[in-house]
């Protein structure tokens, strides 16, 4: 059984306004909000933007990097892959070893490339090598959807059946998040029919961050692939892929990454995987030896690490952004980030809780160790009205039926005032009820 990490207390925080300005001016991250664009409410203000899992914001200079791309594109048209400032040819590599260091990862194992549930395919031709015997697939409950039709497809792809070759790791009865028991014990019973174990690093419903190394672990006790869906993860919590242990992960960079609607995506292959060259994959030439590619008439010659399922030549456009972003975080740190957003989220749920518990359920673990800074709030009796009223009064959250509002307070852009003012117009709209 896996132990309880350790638990937070919430009588650090204080309430009213003050102690939110004076956690503002204490804040050695708070200049960064600069550096975003915030949309704006309805009198100009800033809105409170609290949907970074969803959307991240636009980083000012990222206007600036896709131009020098549009630029170099329009004053040196093809010679643009060796003479652009930043030659096209190898542009993918930078952002590579930039975003191995906010997933924890060796840069040999991170690669940039299609979009999110693309990967997850990619990595499934040659992560999910199904037999007889072993073929089924795990995955959450309350998974993600497009990662549940994605292993739906991959079964029928196979030649099973997507509803018997589907293992489903429920929550528990009395509350929405997974337990590991639960977990141990499909192992314990199913675990030689098991092929693969998909699983989101961060749930998107609950915020419920899992343990990736006891997971991979135990996923590989009973001889299962192991690969996590980090979208909610990446750029959220210190992710520690190589460490993990993980066969494969995959994650888009439009949330908590902040680099553009449908921005392409990242993808890690654990550096045991990285020389194999008899795992079963999906080619293209950017898989092949960089050396000898454009010699175009060479025999397939795999390139080693996450770079060799690239199949493509990348979009330069969608990298600029990603790029942009990704100096932000390079900048940072990703310890700095957790360290501010677990006190921000702890704020928030410190100042949740004032409203009633029997108004308000946190869904998201109450241990900071288990989730990032998103916290899913369960309100009584509530229903889509309540979003587009808070929406109304200028705080942009996400809202999952039947009941529940997911809000981040991102640590490089929110603010513990944003954080106050948020919960205090929610008061303000359950008061009115
Ligand atoms: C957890 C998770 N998985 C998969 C996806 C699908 O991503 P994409 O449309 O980039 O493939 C999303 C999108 O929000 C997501 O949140």
């Amino acid at each position: 059984m896996l132990e309880t990490k350790n638990q937070h207390t919430l009588s650090n925080y204080k309430l009213g306004l003050d102690f939110a300005l004076e956690q503002d001016q204490k804040d050695v991250l708070s200049s960064y909000r600069n550096q975003f664009h915030i949309p704006k409410d309805k009198d100009g203000s800033d809105c409170i933007y609290m949907t970074g899992n969803s959307l991240g914001l636009q980083p000012k200079q990222t206007k600036a990097y896709i131009n020098r791309e549009l630029e170099d594109w329009a004053n040196l048209g093809v010679e643009g892959h060796f003479k652009a400032k930043n030659p096209w040819l190898h542009y993918h590599e930078s952002l590579g070893e930039h975003m191995a260091k906010i997933v924890g990862a060796k840069p040999i194992e991170v690669v940039v490339m299609n979009t999110l549930t693309a990967n997850l395919h990619f990595m499934m031709v040659s992560f999910y090598q199904p037999t007889k015997t072993r073929y089924k697939i795990l995955i959450e409950a309350d998974a993600f959807p497009s990662d549940k039709y994605a292993v739906e497809s991959q079964l029928r792809h196979h030649g099973f059946n997507d509803k018997e070759g589907l293992v489903l790791w429920k929550a528990c009865q009395d509350s929405e998040l997974a337990n590991y028991d639960d977990l141990e014990a499909i192992l314990e019973t199913q675990g030689n029919e098991i092929a693969l174990i998909l699983i989101g690093a961060v749930n998107y419903y609950t915020g419920q961050y899992f343990d990736l190394k006891y997971i991979t672990q135990l996923g590989h006790k009973h001889g299962c692939m192991v690969g996590f869906d980090c979208a909610h993860g990446a750029g959220n919590v210190a992710l520690n892929l190589h460490e993990s242990g993980a066969d494969f992960a995959a994650w888009c960079t439009y949330k908590y990454l902040n680099a553009g609607p449908g921005s392409i995506a990242g993808c890690f292959v654990h550096e045991r995987h990285a020389h194999n060259k008899n795992l079963n994959r999906f080619t293209g030439w950017w898989s092949h030896n960089k050396e000898t590619r454009f010699k175009m008439r060479d025999a397939f010659d795999q390139l080693p690490g996450a770079e060799g399922w690239q199949l493509s030549n990348p979009p330069i456009l969608s990298m600029a952004a990603i790029k942009a972003s990704l100096e932000i975080f390079n900048q940072v740190g990703i310890e700095k980030l957790t360290q501010k957003s677990k006190k921000l989220t702890g704020y928030f749920e410190f100042l949740l809780k004032q409203l009633g518990e029997d108004t308000i359920r946190i869904i998201t673990p109450n241990n900071p160790e288990e989730r990032g800074c998103q916290l899913s709030i369960a309100v009584k009796n509530a229903n889509k009205s309540l979003h587009n009223k808070l929406t109304e009064v200028g705080a942009i959250s996400d809202w999952r039926e039947p009941n529940v509002i997911r809000c981040a307070p991102v640590p490089l852009y929110n603010s513990f005032q944003d954080v106050y003012h948020l919960v205090e117009r929610l008061k303000i709209i359950l008061n009115n009820q």
